[in-house]
């Protein structure tokens, strides 16, 4: 989704702002733009397209300042074109403005800005802010800022600069976030930490409601009455490697190989297998709290939302308390059943993502507690949740979710055995399970150094035009994940169903055209899976199974196979996920796709 990056300081900001861009490419994005403090006024350069179209624009039409703020732009109001993206300027062309949100009554301001005299010449929202500040600007940049935002109502995440108001970025958040980068004689202003990493390792995270003013040697943040806010400094301790390719040809392979380190990275410490429990520092819950717990929700969008049904059915199973799992989006405009007896667990990669976070807040307007399974450290949702377990994946970059999934599942047998083992779990269960979560990284590397064979099938499946992904039990969800992954990178339409339900409509569509992936490894449900199984084979389908042994039952009626370790049912999820990551990837791949930013996606989804 949109990226912000400013910086002012002694140096010619031009190569730093387009490479704070670059670096948050994968976000999402379908236009770019840098605005710079010249001695006429605010100039500008921006391109539809990639940032390589910018640096073109850039390298014929050369652009320098010491002060300047850049962009990525995800359409919102008005098509992707370079008149629509940022940065935005006023009439007089002397300020200019970076925004990310949206601007709910624009229609509203803009038809007073053109009453008023206001020329506009873009589509956007954004506008309407750039012509705000011009008409509140009183020689005083953040003053005018203050005005304007006073007058707006929505999200938003912006950076600002007037050359009249020269050598200073003015910067201000509500709903979407923005930090600032302390460096030496220089600050820096961004969306994402990863824009300005490689300068600065010292950040200042801006909460909702407070603006910041940066210029070369100093910063202050204060709120829209104009009180100063006392902030933190944070180090950062995530490298730019991390958040590079590392020798895979896309970061979505990359993140899929590293999920033996991330898994263990979101056990790491928490597990104690002699005891069969964990410790979760963060949760901020007493053992009197745990014990009368009587609701649980779990609220998430996607990726999340199929680890959230994987936590319901393990939570159900081991510590007895009934789980509902909400989609945000339906959650947070419906009247749920929440009160001061319910916990909500909120699951998100990135911690930004807009709906989930309106479900949360909406959770805890009723009463309930909130518990964020997040990734990004510090993002809003780590902030505003009453209490969390950090997956510590490190940084997702490929848009389609992989590790974070993992992680998510992991986080969610470590909550599961730290509710079950107050209640009703015996020791030796959960010792068991610890024990089975300890098996996991080496089993996944296992299943990674397998990746040729699914390599081969996903060659034999490239031109498909659809896929069905069927399992049971703990393996509906990642027929429901497994399908995702195809249709967001691949462009092949795909279906993830309860296996046995594909009787009661999709088996129509079963044909010897149709690839069908069961997920089936020895577990409670398999020989029910194996009767689904002939049931398509019946019908001339494509068999591909995911399962754990070898199996007499199979015989005769599988195409392809995957082999997985055994675990525990539970755990199955985590294993069976990997060879589907996979079977995505290489497909995407092979139809000469761009992985790491599939069309129409954004990473970072933050509008509802
Ligand atoms: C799919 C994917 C999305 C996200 C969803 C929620 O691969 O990445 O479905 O899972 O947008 O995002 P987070 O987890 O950041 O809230």
């Amino acid at each position: 989704m949109c990226g912000i990056v400013g910086y002012v300081g002694p140096r010619i900001a031009t190569p730093m702002l387009i490479e704070g861009l670059k670096r948050m490419e994968y976000r999402g994005y379908d236009s770019a733009g840098v605005a710079l403090l010249g001695d006429d006024g605010v100039d500008l350069r921006r391109a539809k397209g990639k940032i390589a179209a910018l640096e073109s624009t850039v390298a014929t039409r050369p652009i320098e300042g010491t002060t300047g703020i850049g962009h990525t732009r995800w359409a919102t109001h008005g098509a992707p074109s370079e008149k629509n993206a940022h940065p935005q300027r006023d009439c007089t062309g002397t300020i200019a403005v970076v925004h990310n949100g949206i601007i709910e009554n624009y229609t509203v301001l803009r038809k007073r800005l053109i009453e008023a005299g206001h020329v506009f010449k873009s589509d956007t929202d954004t506008e309407v802010l750039a012509h705000l500040i011009e008409a509140a600007f009183k020689g005083n940049l953040e003053e005018a800022v203050t005005e304007a935002l006073n007058l707006v109502e929505g999200t938003y995440g912006i950076a600002v600069i007037s050359s009249q108001d020269p050598d200073k970025i003015v910067a201000a958040r509500k709903g979407s976030p923005l930090l600032i980068g302390l460096g030496d004689g220089e600050n820096y202003v961004a969306s994402d930490v990863a824009a300005i990493l490689q300068h600065t390792r010292q950040v200042v995270y801006l909460d909702d409601g407070e603006m910041a003013v940066l210029t070369p040697t100093t910063y202050r943040v204060f709120d829209l009455e104009a009180n100063d806010v006392p902030k933190n400094v944070n180090r950062i301790d995530w490298d730019l490697e991390q958040i590079e390719k590392g020798g895979f040809e896309h970061f979505m392979l990359k993140e899929i190989f590293e999920q033996p380190q991330t898994i263990e990275n979101t056990m790491r410490g928490r597990l104690v297998t002699e005891e069969g429990f964990s410790k979760l520092g963060g949760l901020n819950l007493t053992k009197q709290e745990m014990l009368d717990l009587e609701h649980i929700i779990i609220t998430a969008c996607g990726t999340s939302w199929h680890s959230a049904l994987i936590g319901k059915l393990m939570i159900e199973d081991l510590a007895r308390i009934r789980v509902d799992v909400e989609y945000a989006s339906e959650f947070r405009y419906r009247n749920p059943i929440v009160d001061d007896k319910s916990l909500c667990v909120v699951i998100s990669q990135s911690g930004e993502t807009a709906d989930t976070l309106a479900a949360m807040r909406e959770a805890k307007r009723r009463g309930a507690k909130t518990l964020g399974l997040v990734n990004v450290v510090g993002s809003t949702i780590a902030r505003e949740d009453d209490g969390g377990i950090y997956l510590h994946a490190g940084p997702e970059i490929g848009v389609a979710s992989t590790k974070a999934f993992t992680s998510q599942v992991i986080a969610l047998t470590l909550l599961t055995l730290k509710l079950a083992r107050l209640r009703a779990l015996s020791v030796e269960k959960g010792r068991a399970i610890a024990q089975a979560m300890e098996a996991l990284p080496a089993q996944v590397q296992q299943i990674l150094e397998n990746a040729a064979a699914v390599e081969a099938i996903a060659d034999r499946f490239r031109d498909a035009t659809n896929f069905l992904y069927l399992g049971r039990g703990y393996n509906f969800p990642v027929a429901l994940e497994g399908a995702l992954k195809l249709k967001e990178i691949s462009y092949i339409h795909a279906e993830g169903y309860p296996a046995a339900e594909m009787k009661h409509g999709p088996i129509a569509l079963i044909d010897e055209n149709m690839p069908v992936v069961f997920i089936a490894p020895h577990d409670s449900v398999f020989e029910k899976v194996v009767s689904n199984i002939s049931e398509v084979k019946a019908r001339g389908g494509r068999v591909i199974v995911i399962t754990s042994r070898e199996e007499p039952s199979l015989a005769g009626k599988i195409d392809f196979e995957i082999r997985i370790p055994e675990t525990i049912d539970m755990l199955y999820p985590v294993l069976a996920v990997v060879p589907l990551q996979l079977l995505a990837y290489y497909i995407a791949a092979k139809r000469g796709l761009n992985v790491d930013q599939p069309r129409n996606l954004a990473k970072s989804v933050t509008v509802e």
